[in-house]
């Protein structure tokens, strides 16, 4: 993140300058910023319902965006985040480098929502270019004194960076990013933000005898990893930790039971988007200082169809002792997962929140615009998170974990089968989790939400970092 935010007393001589208002706005406070002329004008152009527009006065651009303020305050925020982009997008038309921002509504929270989509608007993945295409020229946002705090500044700033991570690792092809090579990535991250970290090797991994994880693994080249983070502050408001845990399947091929070539396969690289959240929220908490004992936890493994691949038919012995007949080597990412949710029982955890491209189903569900989620922790978490959910629009949406949605995992030969059948598969395959937790659980499946084809607005392209905002807006109220 190479933006620099300030805050100061005096922003109306800044060049380029954003203000927002609404219907609550009060005219009179935009005097220091702009002569009454001015005013006149922004108001006959409002109620014209031109809204955003840019005015030129000499040397000064104001760019000015109303924000209906009969919706929602969530629905206004991410009203405000889509101005973020828009005027992003036209000072990089322009080659604009710094802007000041002047909030002339009545709700701050209007103001943290635009600079979030200002800064993460920002995003780009030069990486494999062997020119420069860089097209984005923000460098420094000025922030009237009344707008945002210090403390929220910098908040902006650690997440906008935490989800920049994100994407990245996500964006990162799988001939880079192994899973020894995430395990690397994130010893970096761990290093930056003063965390603890541990990455199992395959050794490890064996000697505790994480049979799911093992099984992916035997059709790939590469070994697997299990990654375990841990920021514990001196003054935790958390007597037990909160795990999260993120499947990190470098690259789902599918297996012996292989993906079609066309399309299905092409985004693979994005199934460890839980691990990039995860990781990515710990660091972001670490950063900023976060009063909570936090662990993060992922099994990171390929899943190829190489000569010792695990077999339709293969019954595996997972970590925790009980048998799973797999008759799916494509559902995967609940064998690692699986052994992941039982190694965090060790932790005796108040809440463990698990995130993975887990199911077709979800995304076929939800589409792109939501996360599936289910789990056993008590309705007041659930209301918490879904208010996160809400508020950073990286909205969830509930599916039951009925019984009989259990029923469908029975297998003839072993505890449970690895598939439910071709109905409801993204609450079976959480049913299929549920069976390895024993603490207050959750389950986010971002299947839909982790990868976008097409620029989706502040989001970008390619990895989009869900999630990271999300948990760590619950984790901050928590
Ligand atoms: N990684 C996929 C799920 C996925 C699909 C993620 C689309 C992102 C976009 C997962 O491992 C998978 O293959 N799931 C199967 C499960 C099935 C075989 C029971 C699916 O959803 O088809
Ligand atoms: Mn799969
Ligand atoms: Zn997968």
């Amino acid at each position: 993140m190479n933006i620099s935010i300030s805050i100061s007393n005096d922003v109306s001589q800044s060049a380029n300058l954003v203000v927002l208002v609404n219907e609550k706005t009060n005219w009179k406070s935009l005097e220091s910023i702009a002569s009454p002329a001015i005013a006149k004008v922004i108001q006959d152009k409002l109620a014209k319902k031109v809204n955003p527009f840019v005015l030129n006065s000499g040397l000064e651009t104001l760019y000015v965006a109303s924000i209906d303020s009969q919706k929602e305050l969530w629905q206004q925020r991410e009203i405000a985040r889509k101005f973020g982009y828009q005027i992003n997008k036209s000072l990089n038309v322009q080659k604009i480098e710094s802007v000041a921002l002047f909030n002339a509504t009545n709700e701050a929270v209007l103001a943290f929502s635009f600079v979030e989509s200002l800064l993460l608007s920002n995003y780009e993945f030069p990486k494999y270019f062997t020119q420069n295409t860089n097209t984005k020229s923000l460098s420094k946002i000025t922030i009237d004194k009344n707008a945002l705090t210090k403390a929220e500044t910098s908040e902006l700033s650690i997440l906008a960076d935490a989800v920049f991570k994100a994407r990245t690792l996500v964006n990162e092809p799988v001939n880079f990013l192994t899973s020894v090579q995430m395990g690397e990535e994130f010893k970096k991250m761990a290093k930056e933000a003063g965390i603890k970290i541990q990455v199992f090797d395959k050794k490890k991994i064996e000697s505790l005898k994480m049979g799911g994880l093992l099984a992916v693994n035997y059709g790939s080249q590469e070994p697997p990893t299990f990654s375990v983070l841990e920021y514990k502050p001196a003054k935790a408001k958390n007597k037990q930790p909160i795990v999260l845990v993120g499947k990190g399947v470098v690259y789902d091929t599918g297996g012996l039971s292989l993906k079609p070539t066309a399309n299905s396969m092409d985004q693979m690289k994005c199934d460890m988007g839980g691990a990039a959240c995860v990781a990515s929220t710990i660091y972001a908490a670490a950063k900023a200082k976060l009063p909570l004992h936090l662990v993060a936890l992922v099994p990171s493994t390929d899943n190829r169809p190489g000569e010792n691949a695990y077999t339709p038919g293969d019954v595996i012995r997972m970590m925790d002792g009980s048998t799973v007949e797999v008759l799916n080597t494509d559902a995967e990412g609940r064998m690692i997962l699986a052994d992941a949710l039982h190694y965090a029982k060790r932790y005796k955890p108040e809440l463990v929140i698990d995130v993975a491209t887990l199911t077709g189903a979800a995304m076929r569900a939800l589409g792109t615009h939501a996360t599936a989620y289910m789990g056993t922790a008590n309705k007041s978490v659930k209301e918490k998170i879904e208010k996160s959910g809400f508020d950073t629009y990286e909205r969830l949406w509930e599916f039951p974990l009925w019984e009989e949605y259990g029923k469908m995992l029975e297998s003839s030969i072993a505890d449970k089968k690895n598939i439910g059948g071709d109905l409801a598969g993204m609450i079976t395959a959480g049913k299929f989790l549920e069976t390895f937790t024993d603490y207050p659980w959750l389950h986010l499946d971002i299947a839909g939400a982790a990868f976008t084809l097409s620029e989706s607005e502040y989001r970008g392209r390619g990895g989009t970092g869900i999630g990271v905002r999300l948990l760590f807006d619950f984790l901050k109220n928590y």
